[in-house]
C-alpha cells in the first residue's frame, strides 16, 4: 500500500508526509488500490494548464462542436439528450447523470484521440469560483452566456463545507438523492420530490453559473460536465461512508432505455443498478480512499478555521415577505413527534420529521432562493442561517422553462415543484415539547425568499406544506 501514494500540492495547503492540511480539513491520502489502471477523475483546480486531461478536454469540445447536430456524438446532440431525458426531482437524478457522464467521457476520449482522458470535477466547495481553466478569450472551455463573472463567488449557504458535510450525513438514500418515483419523468407532480444534494448544492450551481447552465440545455456549457462530476463524486463519497443506495426493485431494476449514445452513436440501455459500482464502470475519484483523521491525531499542526461568511443581503429598497404557513394537521401523529423530540434522538433515529413543500408554481424568475425557518418570531431578511430556527435553503433549476416531458407525449409541460426538508433537528431546538399536544398550532414553517442580486425577489407560490413523520426503510 505504500506504492503510488498520491500527493496533492496546492497553493493554500501544506503536504507533510502524506498528510494534507488545508484551511479547514485534515486528510490522509493513501492509495486506492482498486483504481490501479483505471481512470481517475481529478480536481480541475489542482491541474496545471498543460495537464493532459485539460488538453484532451479542449480538443474534444472543439471536435464535437464541429460535428453536425445530427451526429449523436456532437456537442449539440449531447445537450439535446439532456433536454429530452434528464430526470430531476426524483431518485433517477443521480444514476441518470452518472450514466450520461460516463458515455460522454467515452465520446471525449474518442474525439480527443486521448484514450486516457478522464473528466475532471469541479469541487465548488473548495473552489467556489468558475475554475480559471474555463475562462479567457479563445478558450474552448469558456462559454459566452454565463452570468457568473470570474470574480463571482458561490454562496457557502448552498455549497459550503458545513452544508455539504450535513448532506453527507443524511442516512436515507431518498433524503440524500431525491425521492421515489415510478419513472424518470412522471406526469404526476406529486411523484418524487427533490432531496438535499440536488435541491441545495446542485440546483444552486446551475443558477450561479447562469446562462445556458440555468436551462435544460445546460450541457452546452463545458463546465456542466465538471459540475455533475462533482455531484457524482459526492454520491460516491456518501456510499464510501457506508450508506446504501435504495434496494427497491422499482429502482434498481429500472432500465433507462435508449437515453444514451456510445462512441459509435448507437443508443445504449442502462439498468440503474449497473451505475452503482464505479470501478466496474472504469473510473474513480481522486478523493476516494481519503480518510479524515480526527484532529486530535495531528494536534501539532495548526488548524485554521475558515473565516468566510458570504451571506449578505445587499438590497434594501423593497420589503421582503416571509411567508408563514400553518400546518396541515395530517398526516402525522403528535405522539411520534413527541417521542422523537423528547428522546432528542435526531441521529440514527428510525423516525424523522419532514416538511414537504409541494405544488410549488415554478417561479417566473429564478433570481432568488428560499430559506426555510421554523417558528421564528423575529424573522426578517437579516436573520442569519446560524439562527436556531433555520432549517435549510433551496433554489431552482430551469423550472420556468417547460421541457419535453417525454418523446411519446411530445408536448411541453411545466412541472410543479416539490421540495423535502428534514426538520427534525431544528424542531427539537425550537419547539417546547410540553406544548406539543396541539402541534398543528405550535409549528410554523416560514419561507423567506432572498434575491441573488439587488432586485426585489420573485414570487414563490407553494400550494401545500405538510409536516410528516417518516419511518426509515432503507
Ligand atoms: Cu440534469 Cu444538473 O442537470
Amino acid at each position: 500500500m505504500t506504492t503510488n501514494r498520491r500527493k496533492f500540492i496546492k497553493a493554500s495547503a501544506l503536504t507533510v508526509g502524506g498528510f494534507l492540511i488545508n484551511t479547514n480539513t485534515i486528510h490522509a491520502k493513501d492509495t486506492f488500490a482498486s483504481t490501479a489502471g483505471k481512470g481517475v477523475r481529478k480536481n480541475v483546480n489542482l491541474l496545471s494548464a498543460t495537464d493532459p486531461d485539460l488538453i484532451a478536454y479542449k480538443k474534444a469540445v472543439e471536435v464535437m462542436k464541429a460535428r453536425p447536430a445530427s451526429d449523436p456524438t456532437s456537442w449539440a446532440f449531447q445537450a439535446t439528450i439532456h433536454n429530452d431525458f434528464c430526470p430531476h426531482g426524483n431518485w433517477f437524478f443521480l444514476p441518470w447523470h452518472r450514466a450520461y457522464l460516463k458515455h460522454f467521457e467515452d465520446i471525449c476520449r474518442e474525439a480527443s484521440g486521448n484514450p486516457d482522458f478522464n473528466l475532471p470535477y469541479w469541487d465548488w466547495t473548495e473552489f467556489p469560483q468558475i475554475p480559471p481553466a474555463f475562462l479567457g478569450a479563445n478558450n474552448p472551455l469558456n462559454h459566452q452566456k454565463r452570468t457568473a463573472t470570474p470574480n463571482s463567488t458561490a454562496s457557502g449557504e448552498f455549497i459550503g463545507k458545513k452544508v455539504i458535510d450535513e448532506i453527507l450525513k443524511l442516512e436515507s438514500f431518498e433524503d440524500f438523492a431525491s425521492y421515489n418515483s415510478t419513472v424518470p419523468r412522471p406526469a404526476d407532480p406529486n411523484e418524487g420530490g427533490t432531496g438535499q444534494l440536488e435541491g441545495t448544492a446542485h440546483n444552486y450551481i446551475h443558477g450561479f453559473v447562469g446562462g445556458d447552465m440555468g436551462s435544460w440545455f445546460s450541457p452546452l456549457d463545458p463546465i456542466f460536465w465538471l459540475h455533475h462530476a462533482n455531484v457524482d463524486r459526492l454520491w460516491a463519497t456518501w456510499n464510501d461512508k457506508g450508506n446504501k443506495n435504495s434496494s427497491k426493485s422499482s429502482f434498481v431494476n429500472f432500465v433507462l432505455k435508449g437515453n444514451f449514445r456510445n462512441t459509435k452513436g448507437e443508443t445504449v440501455d442502462v439498468k440503474i443498478s449497473d451505475t452503482f459500482d464505479l470501478i466496474k464502470q472504469g473510473y474513480n475519484y481522486d478523493t476516494q480512499g481519503e480518510k479524515e483523521i480526527a484532529f486530535a491525531n495531528v494536534a501539532s499542526f495548526q488548524f485554521v478555521e475558515s473565516t468566510k461568511s458570504e451571506i449578505t443581503n445587499t438590497f434594501a429598497t423593497k420589503k421582503l415577505v416571509a411567508a408563514s404557513f400553518a400546518l396541515k394537521s395530517e398526516p402525522f401523529l403528535t405522539s411520534d413527534v413527541k417521542e422523537i423530540l423528547e428522546t432528542g434522538k435526531t441521529k440514527n433515529a428510525s423516525k424523522q420529521v419532514k416538511a414537504i413543500l409541494s405544488d410549488i408554481e415554478p417561479p417566473a424568475e429564478e433570481d432568488f432562493f428560499v430559506r426555510v425557518f421554523l417558528n421564528c418570531d423575529y424573522l426578517d431578511k437579516n436573520t442569519p442561517i446560524n439562527d436556531p430556527h433555520y432549517v435549510g435553503s433551496f433554489t431552482f433549476f430551469a423550472s420556468n422553462h417547460s421541457h419535453n416531458m417525454g418523446t411519446h407525449e411530445g408536448h411541453m409541460q411545466a412541472k410543479k415543484l416539490k421540495f423535502v426538508l428534514d426538520i427534525t433537528k431544528t424542531l427539537s431546538k425550537v419547539v417546547n415539547t410540553s406544548s406539543l399536544d396541539n402541534i398543528a398550532n405550535n409549528v410554523r414553517v416560514q419561507l423567506l425568499p432572498i434575491p441573488f442580486g439587488a432586485n426585489n425577489p420573485g414570487r414563490l407560490l407553494p400550494g401545500k406544506i405538510e409536516i410528516v413523520v417518516t419511518q426509515k426503510t432503507d
